[in-house]
């Protein structure tokens, strides 16, 4: 992008300061993220497909508030990266950086809502922790022990809060009022072997 010429005496300075860094072949991100993400393989935005996306408008697996521990939701590209996922023993995990990965928590949310099964992030495995995450072609999917599975379906649902938050079902059902039906994705070369 730069040619030497045009680099400030300061910036050529930093830049020979971190040359070691500089020298990883994959360092292409703003923060590093596509460093740390080509170490693990399969790592990835989630994308959201369905009626949740139409309009051109492309949603990704979000936190509400980035780098904040919480609930799931589904959100626009902005000025903030979408997060980085990925499964590891048939668990989902968000990864942060190098030493940072928190698990995709299931909850029962049998008491508040139609949807019994809420996504949220959490510090430490928690929750539903008998079902297992996986790829399907792009695709993911939750499974429950017994053949039950979400069938790959996810709901996005406004919650009195007025936000959106991700909530699934092992029972086929119509959205109930306030969720949007969707799929999610990942598009990586990894995934697409199973
Ligand atoms: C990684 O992220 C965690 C959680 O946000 C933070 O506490 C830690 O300082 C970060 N580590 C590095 C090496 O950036
Ligand atoms: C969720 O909680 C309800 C009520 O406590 C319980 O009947 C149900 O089995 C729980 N669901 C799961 C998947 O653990
Ligand atoms: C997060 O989910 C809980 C229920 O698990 C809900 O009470 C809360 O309002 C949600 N937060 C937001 C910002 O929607």
């Amino acid at each position: 992008m730069y040619t030497s010429i045009h680099i400030p005496l300061s910036l050529f300075l930093l830049i020979s300061s971190v040359g070691v860094i500089l020298a990883v072949p994959t360092w292409e991100g703003m923060n590093g993220r596509s460093s740390i993400g080509s170490l693990i393989p399969g790592v990835s935005h989630i994308q959201a497909m369905g009626p949740v996306a139409t309009g051109g408008m492309m949603k990704h697996l979000a936190l509400h508030r980035p780098g904040e521990l919480g609930n799931i939701t589904v959100a626009p590209l902005n000025r903030v990266a979408p997060p980085l996922f990925y499964i590891n023993q048939e668990q989902l995990w968000l990864l942060v950086n190098e030493t940072a990965v928190y698990p995709v928590n299931v909850h029962n949310s049998t008491s508040f809502h139609e949807l019994p099964m809420q996504l949220v992030l959490g510090k430490k495995r928690e929750g539903i922790t008998n079902g297992i995450w996986r790829w399907k072609a792009t695709m993911l999917y939750y499974d429950l022990p017994g053949g039950k599975s979400n069938t790959g379906l996810f709901y996005q649902c406004m919650l009195e809060s007025g936000a959106y938050n991700v909530f699934m079902t092992p029972i086929a059902s119509r959205p109930p009022s306030g969720c949007q039906i969707m799929t999610l994705h990942s598009f990586v070369r990894n995934n697409l072997k199973n």
